[in-house]
């Protein structure tokens, strides 16, 4: 496969970073030029436009970033992940209404706004406990499944000016929530603005972002793409946070989508004391340069291992399938250079995705059902993150898992049995 490299216009390369504006950036991952994690492809054959996938580390605040920024439209408009395609996320949403519910609200008029609120998921538990929502997600597709929902979403994307006219129209939000949202936006300081703007005096900003600790720790590679500018540490969110004047109530390390933190802010005249997890980051080497470069010597060692592991496998004659088409999958295929001599097919739950093709690597996407049909004797799980929930839900599977990360494991027969 020749890579295509995209022109210029579409990508932008970062020289100051988002969070503090250093100058002071240093490479130290490069997982080569790869597509748009999430452009599934109608046909093999279809044109690519491939970008540049490197992770830049700030000598200053310590943020993670990439080096290159594709436009936000060719990334956000037709987004094809969808929140209510697991059982864990839908638990997941529901417990955190519950808890924001129960913890800030105080009347049924106050204003819940989720930035980035995709099919609704979070608004339809919110609404379910009688509080008042508004969505802002510039997917049109995803816009348009909320507002049928009955759950109010402007389909656009959310910034300082959209802020103002909220509150002009709707008055102040006591809540704003970002779920996965923090990391996918380029102009940082504008969405806080936004935020700021629009939240009420004493209301709490409540942010979800996959953990850089765990990143890290776990040599999760798979989750740098293109529509993950940032990976963030607690540090350069308390950093961003204080420039608005706004403290940190909490932090929270949470199982989902592979290691997250969740991250509670308020507004507040009060002044709100440092979180103690940056400490505990800099006991772990999260504000070090060689941290990173370290990551980057792991992630080589994962991505040989893997690629040994197949082969192996293929050379004995067994046949080997994808288990989720996750965007991450799509990073982890294109670094290994694993495509359909490697993996017959790879399937997955989000109608969107079945029938279409992995990007750069051109695998077939089926539904479960042909999994299920076949029983191939191995696996490769590239939706890692739902391990538990896949196990259980394939407990009749015969065949053999393989989990990619953070070592490649094999797991043995009916391990949900
Ligand atoms: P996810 O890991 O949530 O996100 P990202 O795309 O950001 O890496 O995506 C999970 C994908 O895995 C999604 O396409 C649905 C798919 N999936 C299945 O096909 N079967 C399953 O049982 C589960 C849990 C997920
Ligand atoms: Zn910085």
């Amino acid at each position: 496969m020749a890579p295509k490299t995209s022109s210029d216009a579409d990508a932008r390369r970062v020289r100051r970073c988002r969070v503090c504006n250093s100058k002071d950036l240093t490479l130290v991952l490069d997982l080569g030029e790869t597509p748009l994690a999430n452009s599934y492809l109608e046909r093999p054959t279809d044109p690519e436009r491939r970008f540049p996938l490197r992770l830049l580390f700030c000598n200053d605040c310590s943020l993670v970033q990439l080096s290159h920024i594709v436009r936000p439209d060719l990334m956000f408009r037709d987004y094809a992940y969808r929140s209510s395609s697991s059982a864990t996320v839908r638990e997941h949403v529901r417990e955190l209404a519950e808890y924001l519910h129960a913890n800030f609200l105080t009347s049924s008029k106050d204003l819940v706004v989720e930035i980035g609120s995709n099919d609704g998921s979070l608004l339809g538990a919110f609404k379910g406990l009688g509080s008042r929502v508004l969505g802002v997600d510039p997917a049109k597709n995803l816009a348009r499944i909320a507002n049928e929902r009955g759950l109010e979403t402007i389909p656009e994307f959310f910034d300082a000016s959209m802020a103002h006219q909220i509150r002009q129209t709707r008055g102040p939000a006591r809540i704003i929530i970002g779920n996965n949202v923090f990391a996918h936006v380029d102009d940082l300081h504008d969405l806080m603005g936004g935020v700021a703007a629009l939240l009420d005096e004493g209301g709490v900003f409540s942010i979800e972002v996959p953990y850089l600790g765990d990143l890290n720790q776990n040599v999760e590679y798979d989750t740098v793409y293109h529509e993950h500018l940032s990976y963030f540490a607690v540090h350069p969110i308390e950093t961003l946070f204080a420039q608005f004047q706004m403290g940190l109530l909490s932090v929270t390390r949470l199982e989902i989508h592979g290691g997250t933190i969740r991250v509670i802010g308020t507004k507040s005249k009060k002044r709100i004391p440092r979180s103690p997890f940056i400490d505990l980051e800099r006991k772990c080497g999260l504000d070090r340069l060689e941290t990173f470069r370290d990551l980057g010597y792991r992630v080589e060692y994962q991505k040989s291992y893997l690629k040994y592991t197949l082969d192996k496998i293929k050379s004995e004659g067994r046949a080997i399938v994808g288990y989720g088409a996750p965007a991450k999958s799509n990073t982890l295929l294109n670094a290994c250079g694993i495509g359909t001599e490697t993996l017959d097919y790879v399937i997955d739950t989000t109608p969107e995705k079945i029938g279409k093709y992995t990007p750069g690597t051109h695998i077939p996407i089926y539904e479960t059902e042909r999994f299920r049909r076949d029983q191939p004797p191995y696996a490769l799980m590239l939706a890692w993150n739902y391990e538990k929930e896949i196990i259980l839900k394939e407990r009749d599977y015969t065949g053999q898992f393989i989990i990619p990360i953070p070592y490649p494991r094999i797991l043995s027969k009916n391990p949900g049995q």
